[in-house]
């Protein structure tokens, strides 16, 4: 794909916004690590039920900060916005002090903002949104001790074809990876629908960075490959299960490095992703979507 901008570089960070003390903090916050996850990826019903609001929150939290997604608008301009759409409903941004690896800074910001050739995690700053831009945006509430995630890729302004292209057959990728998702089956499975996909088009499924269990932890440990994996990952689905599927497809390689940041993943050739999760629950015969707004 022909890059309609230069590519990405780090602007300035705004400093860490603060969120009232009668918001109930996820236990990461202010630690090295988060605490490893025991629980298992099967729920309780009263768990779901929490679940499905953190999810709710996270998902109309997403709509809100979507719709700001116009040429000219800062990435920490999308941050406050979401930051404050999240307090404002009694929710935690769950990014916001989240542990990075070892020797590394926490994530600083309520929502990760990711730009063309950054594949995830981009830290929200100075960076202006311009025409044609893909803008990724992963947002994750925590309310009542269990989190919801959920992510989606904006056009700013039309975009080219090219671009439109990558960010919907991303989304029917998602689709066709979660309706995969059923009770008996294998989680390698869900990867193995989305790369086949993907390839139809010439594109690339990341391998690095992967779905998750989520509810009780931000990451339970579950790990969902967006790839063929087989034969690992075969973790057999469950009913009562929450987990994402969030794919992030390149219109060329997926192989991919950090910034001396610790956070921002850029694909090393430039190319262009997208990318949309969903946090799901397995259902008796299926599946269903809970971040809907
Ligand atoms: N929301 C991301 C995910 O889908 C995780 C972001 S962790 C952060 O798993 F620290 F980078 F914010
Ligand atoms: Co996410
Ligand atoms: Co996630």
């Amino acid at each position: 794909m022909s890059p309609v901008r230069e590519s990405i570089s780090k602007g300035s960070v705004s400093p860490v916004r603060a969120v009232p003390a009668s918001i109930e903090r996820p236990d990461y916050v202010g630690k090295r690590a988060s605490a490893r996850w025991h629980g298992g990826d099967v729920h309780s019903a009263e768990t779901i039920e929490k679940i499905r609001i953190s999810a709710k929150v996270a998902a109309q939290a997403l709509a809100e900060v979507g719709r700001a997604v116009v040429p000219g608008v800062t990435t920490d301009e999308l941050d406050r916005l979401g930051h404050e759409f999240l307090l404002d409903h009694r929710a935690y941004p769950s990014t916001l002090g989240y542990p990075g690896a070892a020797g590394r800074p926490p994530f600083p910001k309520a929502m990760c903002t990711s730009l063309n050739e950054v594949i995830c995690h981009g830290i929200p700053d100075s960076t202006v949104v311009q025409e044609g831009d893909i803008v990724k945006v992963d947002i994750t509430a925590f309310m009542n001790g269990v989190h919801g995630d959920n992510c989606g890729s904006f056009i700013a302004g039309e975009g080219t074809e090219a671009t439109r292209q990558l960010v919907e057959v991303t989304h029917e990728s998602m689709m066709r990876g979660i309706k995969a998702a059923r009770p008996g089956r294998e989680v390698n499975v869900i990867g193995r629908v989305i790369e086949k996909y993907a390839a139809r088009f010439g594109y690339e499924s990341v391998r690095d960075y992967t779905g998750h269990g989520v509810g009780p932890a931000f990451h339970t440990g579950l790990v969902i490959p967006h790839y063929d994996a087989a034969p690992y990952h075969d973790d057999v689905i469950e009913p009562g299960m929450v987990f994402t599927v969030e794919p992030m497809l390149c219109a060329g390689q997926q192989a991919n490095h950090e910034w001396n940041d610790g956070w921002t993943v850029v694909t090393n050739d430039g190319s262009w992703v997208a990318q949309f999760e969903h946090t799901i629950l397995i259902t008796a015969d299926g599946q269903e979507v809970l971040t809907t707004p």
